[in-house]
């Protein structure tokens, strides 16, 4: 029997989605569209009654920016709001910045997929010098620099992300909060692994798409008793497989 319901949320459409370019830790801001996905995602969770008293989010902007429009959206401006570098986007190291089409296009598509897709396979790191390394970068100051990834895999993400879900997170559901999280593609891929006890091979074809909300019931014991997105099936397919399709070379 269900006892606690936890929503997350994958953020809106960013300016990098748009441009479908490699993201990871680079802090970009979200475009019209993915504000707009935020808000909707806000009155749909509005009009099915949710109510949260806390939310979990990165320290990337696209989460922050989409919490906040389903925050406003929901009238749940004061919530506390715990983020952490736990819940970013796995890091892409050198593909970082990268248009994804024009990558499958140099490397080939099955390479490109084995970057983006295959659970312990990093793409090429980013040089220990690069400015674009995390820890030049102030928002880290408080993280070891040796925790600073230059690259990772699902895996490595794993197992940055779940320590944060157990300490954090499960601690709010077990005090009986509504817990609201808004997190990336592959942190959120991270959870629903460990969530849904997917095997490394079930989880590679395995897409979220942008601002759609979904749910996750669990039993006192924090057991998952069911999950689904607040979509029709059909649509959420179509989203999915167009995420899928991201790093398909163009025609
Ligand atoms: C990114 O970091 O580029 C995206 O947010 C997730 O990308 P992916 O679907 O290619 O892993």
């Amino acid at each position: 029997e269900a006892k606690y319901k936890v929503v997350f949320a994958r953020h809106g459409q960013s300016q990098w989605n748009k441009e479908n370019r490699f993201t990871g830790w680079y802090d970009v801001g979200l475009t019209e569209q993915g504000r707009e996905e935020a808000r909707v995602a806000g009155e749909l969770l509005k009009e099915k009654g949710f109510q949260f008293d806390v939310a979990h989010t990165s320290v990337l902007k696209r989460a922050i920016l989409t919490l906040n429009g389903i925050l406003d959206a929901t009238d749940h401006h004061h919530i506390p709001v715990q983020k952490s570098w736990r819940l970013n986007e796995r890091h892409y190291g050198a593909l970082q910045g990268l248009n994804k089409a024009e990558t499958a296009e140099k490397h080939g598509e099955d390479k490109v997929h084995i970057w983006r897709r295959s659970f312990d396979i990093p793409p090429p790191s980013l040089e220990d010098d690069d400015e674009r390394h995390p820890k030049f970068d102030r928002k880290y100051s408080l993280v070891p620099k040796t925790a600073l990834p230059s690259t990772e895999s699902l895996k490595l993400t794993i197992d940055r992300v779940l320590p944060y879900w157990f300490d954090n997170i499960c601690s709010d559901i077990l005090e009986g909060k509504n817990v609201l999280v808004v997190a990336h593609g592959n942190s959120l891929r991270s959870m629903v692994k460990y969530l849904n006890n997917l095997s490394d091979e079930e989880i590679v074809g395995y897409n979220i798409p942008t601002g759609i909300p979904f749910v996750y019931e669990f039993d006192e014991d924090l057991k998952v008793v069911r999950n689904y997105y607040l979509i029709e099936e059909e649509e959420l397919k179509a989203r999915q497989e167009e995420v899928a399709n991201q790093a398909k070379k163009k025609e």
